[in-house]
């Protein structure tokens, strides 16, 4: 494997992929990116121009997309809309994006016969209770909560039959909660820490109770590099780190790092159909490829990721206030 496209790679999980391929291995690297308020072509800058470029565009873009599948090995498939917040309020792009561009890239994909990985989310398979002895596997039924994960569920069925009917040479992967440098503050944990940096309470919907399986973005990127050299043709692995923990133990762990105290968070209006738990059996992964995560901890992986954000503050500083704005008005 030479060239490899990485759509959405101006994201939060993609550019971090992208910087795991320019630092562990010797393929080049193009990055299809919309560069939509989640993309940031700063989450990029500084890396080799002779192994990488951007190209700004639409994966619904069929004659770009078909151009420049032509020219590599192997796509890996991150670009979409990706957070459930969003697909509450205006479900429309994601529709386009996660069933439209998956469609896209999938015809000229199979038209130039070229290998293609899947980045999906273990939200296709609903929730858990939270005394449910039983964690996500690859034989779990899907039954999708959001039109965040229903899209997403859709995309993931398209590239089986694609397989299936077709004989793509795919693979697909669902993993659970990310976290690490490059996440938009949108989202959970980076909301919390730059809340704090600010001078803002951190904001726990509802009670709090929820699970979500959290790994660090970097244990995801090396699972996907795995796959994309040693998974099976048409398998789905599930990627986890065993990371188990509940919203309010996550915002407890925030203020301790950054020297808060404990209980100086608020409670807001809780997201409608809000999933309860979310957790990943790996052992498919695990055992059959010999994937380990290297995050074994998340207290430390936390602690990086704080650090991470107080050094860097000039590339989430300029989505914070439209962001944080847009969830007051909402009571969250
Ligand atoms: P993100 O929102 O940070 O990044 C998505 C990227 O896709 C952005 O750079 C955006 O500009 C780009 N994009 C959006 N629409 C596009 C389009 N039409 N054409 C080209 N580019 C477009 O998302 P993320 O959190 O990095 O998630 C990446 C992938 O990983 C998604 O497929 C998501 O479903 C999956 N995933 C995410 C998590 C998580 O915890 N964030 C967990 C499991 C799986
Ligand atoms: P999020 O990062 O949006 O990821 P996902 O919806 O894919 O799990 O949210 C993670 C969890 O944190 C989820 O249970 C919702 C909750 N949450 C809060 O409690 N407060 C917040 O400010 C946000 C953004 C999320």
């Amino acid at each position: 494997m030479k060239h490899v496209l990485v759509t959405g790679g101006a994201g939060f999980i993609g550019s971090n992929f992208v910087h795991y391929l320019l630092e562990h291995t010797d393929v080049s690297v193009t990055v299809l990116d919309k560069l939509t308020y989640a993309g940031n072509r700063e989450s990029l800058a500084g890396l080799d121009g002779n192994r990488f470029r951007l190209v700004v565009g639409d994966i619904c873009d069929a004659v770009l997309v078909d151009s420049l599948v032509s020219e590599v090995d192997a796509v890996v498939h991150y670009a979409a809309e990706s957070h459930n917040d969003n697909s509450l309020h205006d479900p429309k792009p994601f529709v386009e994006t996660n069933i439209i561009g998956t469609f896209t890239l999938l015809e000229a994909v199979r038209k130039h016969s070229v290998r293609f990985h899947h980045i999906s989310t273990d939200e296709v398979y609903g929730d858990l209770e939270l005394d449910d002895p039983e964690r996500f596997s690859e034989s779990t039924p899907y039954n999708p909560s959001s039109p965040y994960s229903s899209t997403k569920a859709g995309s993931d069925l398209l590239v089986r039959a694609w397989v299936r009917s077709f004989g793509l040479a795919a693979t697909l992967s669902n993993c659970s909660n990310n976290y690490g440098p490059y996440q938009h503050v949108e989202k959970f944990i980076p909301r919390q820490i730059t809340n704090v940096i600010d001078g803002i309470r951190p904001k726990l919907y509802g009670v709090g109770e929820n699970v979500r399986d959290w790994i660090h973005a970097d244990d995801h990127s090396s699972a996907v590099w795995t796959i994309l050299n040693r998974g099976r043709v048409g398998e789905t692995y599930l990627i986890g780190a065993d990371g188990e923990k509940n919203n309010k133990d996550v915002i407890e762990t925030i203020l301790s790092i950054m020297g808060k105290p404990a209980g100086s968070f608020d409670h807001v209006t809780d997201r409608p159909g809000h999933d309860l738990r979310y957790a990943i059996d790996s052992t498919k992964l695990r055992t059959e490829l010999g994937w380990v995560p290297e995050y074994a901890n998340f207290e430390a992986g936390l602690e990086a990721t704080v650090a991470w954000y107080r050094d860097h503050e000039s590339w989430w500083r300029p989505q914070k206030d439209a962001t944080e704005a847009k969830y007051v008005a909402q009571g969250q």
